[in-house]
């Protein structure tokens, strides 16, 4: 089988290293899409830099063109990071992937983002109106986000994973479900998106489409 090529959206971020650093390792053709190359990125040979805005259409174009999949783990680094690009950037990213025929993309979103499959939670809800509450533009920009996967992301074969706190540590055991179901918890180590996101990449039968399942890492 063909090696996949996959482009990797935040690649600069810890969370993003790991995934290309996991991409590499099982061999894919890795492409690195943002604003800055990271130098360990542009020295390896397995991986292809391309510099641009998230709002510049052309460059984006030109990451996404001919890609198989789409793992994009950008987000705010710091609360007073300025986030207007986040929106249009996705709203670009699914519209160019349809034009493309780039089916899958697989996005990192929270648990402010609400599926009918989740159940009442208190943590969450605690989590969610802190946010809310603590920096209302970012909790806005994750809902707005998740909004344009529903509207422009019609015959894409989408999965936007929702975490709640992440941290570091080696790669753990992923857990999968839905807020309130008794098993899926607050913490995710980074490692483990990463491990998750490029398996899930990896499916012959993707799984997860056009949903939104929460993952966190297992505990105890
Ligand atoms: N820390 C947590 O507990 C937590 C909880 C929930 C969700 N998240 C989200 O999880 C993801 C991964 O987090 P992380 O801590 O591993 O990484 P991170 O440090 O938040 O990295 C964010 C990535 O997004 C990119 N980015 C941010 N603003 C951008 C902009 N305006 N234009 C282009 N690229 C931009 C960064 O690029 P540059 O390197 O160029 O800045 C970087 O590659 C992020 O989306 C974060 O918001 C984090």
């Amino acid at each position: 089988m063909a090696p996949l090529k996959l482009l990797v959206l935040g690649a600069t971020g810890p969370t993003g290293k790991l995934v290309v650093q996991r991409a590499v390792e099982f061999g894919w053709i890795v492409t690195v899409y943002g604003r800055r190359t990271l130098p360990e990125h542009a020295a390896d040979q397995n991986i292809k830099a391309l510099e641009g805005a998230l709002d510049d259409p052309t460059a984006l174009r030109t990451a996404i063109h001919g890609q198989d999949t789409i793992i994009s783990v950008f987000g705010p680094s710091n609360p007073l990071a300025s986030i207007d690009v986040f929106v249009p950037a996705y709203r670009f990213i699914l519209n160019i992937m349809k034009d493309e025929g780039v089916k899958r993309i697989i996005a990192l979103s929270t648990f402010s983002v609400y599926d009918p499959k989740d159940k009442p939670s208190i943590t969450r809800w605690l989590l969610v109106t802190m946010l809310w509450a603590m920096v209302h533009k970012v909790w806005r920009t994750i809902i707005d986000v998740a909004a344009v996967f529903d509207t422009d992301g019609a015959d894409l074969d989408w999965t936007l994973f929702r975490v709640g706190f992440l941290g570091n540590g080696p790669r753990s055991q992923v857990v999968e479900g839905y807020i309130g179901d008794g098993s899926l918890g607050m913490y995710l180590r980074r490692a483990d998106i990463a491990e998750w996101c490029v398996k899930e990449a990896g499916r012959s039968e993707p799984r997860f489409i056009r949903e939104k399942p929460g993952i966190c890492s297992k505990t105890g």
